[in-house]
């Protein structure tokens, strides 16, 4: 029978994806010697089964190296395929050289993890210059939408909502929820000055008084994008918008500062944070129970 292995911090997620794949869970030790060094032990046989890593790489440079040596390690043990579950995946919003001299981090992270696994599974991946993860990724790749889901929640839990994208890069996600919700939505400008620092500006949202904002983005890293678009629309008179985001970076404590201001924030679980409401190990159950090679 095919094998899910956790790294530290994804045994939940795992379970969840075992369960519902019908994998059975495999087990290896994983920790660190108090040089910081990683040590890596798989403690059943793996020879000629497919096997697969669960391993959300938010604040990757820490998780990378261990990830690798358990890779490889299955692989010299025999394993018949390693593939990586990445709830989510890294290294994607550098993917340009903005400016003179910057390593675009978005094609080396791809090249490295292509190197090692067969196959690399996530979820609503930041693509933007970047068409799809096969520009970049030289195996097969499968990233499911979440739109189905957050459209469920939606529906259900939101009565009138209109949805709110923050800026133009989360049209495409947005766009895709709402239809599924059939709710409208629109779009907000955002200029970036900085990692922290952001212009969030709105049109006159007048016409769609009543309705409850729902702001959608695919990732809230230092909130300062999804803060500074609920002020936005708080100040044209809405109630304070739910805030639905896939991927729960939270470099600071952006809850607090949603609170602050009255907002929910609702988050899935490929991160594990307290906002996590939604679950998509029945996403990425599905593409794992694919033969390795069949992306789509
Ligand atoms: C845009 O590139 C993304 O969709 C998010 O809007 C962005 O990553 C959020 O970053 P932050 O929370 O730091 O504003």
């Amino acid at each position: 029978m095919s094998l899910i292995f956790a790294m530290p911090g994804n045994a939940a997620l795992a379970a969840k994806l075992a369960k519902a794949s019908g994998w059975e869970p495999g087990s290896a030790a994983i920790r660190r010697f108090p040089d910081g060094e990683s040590y890596v032990r798989v403690d059943e046989g793996v020879s000629g089964r497919d096997t697969a890593i669960v391993c959300t790489l938010a604040r990757p440079d820490s998780r990378f190296l261990r990830l690798v040596f358990l890779a490889r390690l299955l692989r010299e043990l025999g394993a018949r395929t390693v593939t990586l579950v990445a709830p989510y995946l890294p290294y994607l919003r550098q993917d340009s050289r903005f400016n003179e001299g910057e390593a675009v981090s978005s094609v080396y992270f791809a090249q490295l993890l292509s190197r090692e696994f067969d196959r690399v599974v996530t979820v609503a991946p930041h693509l933007h210059r970047h068409r799809s993860l096969g520009e970049i990724y030289s195996v097969p790749t499968e990233a499911p939408s979440v739109a189905p889901l957050f459209a469920g929640w939606i529906e259900a839990q939101v009565a009138d909502p209109l949805l709110v994208g923050p800026d133009s890069e989360s049209e495409q996600w947005v766009s895709e929820v709402a239809s599924l919700a059939h709710a409208p939505y629109l779009v907000l400008s955002k200029r970036r000055h900085g990692d922290e620092d952001v212009d969030v500006s709105a049109p006159d949202l007048g016409r769609w008084k009543g309705r409850r904002p729902v702001l959608v983005d695919d990732i809230v890293s230092s909130g300062a994008t999804m803060v500074a678009a609920a002020r936005r629309l708080i100040e044209q008179g809405f109630p304070p918008p739910v805030c639905l985001t896939v991927h729960a970076l939270f470099g600071r404590p952006v809850e607090a500062l949603l609170r602050g201001i009255g907002c929910e924030l609702i988050s899935t679980d490929t991160i594990p944070h307290p906002s996590n409401r939604l679950s998509v190990a029945a996403l990425l159950s599905a593409q794992l129970a694919k033969p390795v090679g069949m992306a789509g």
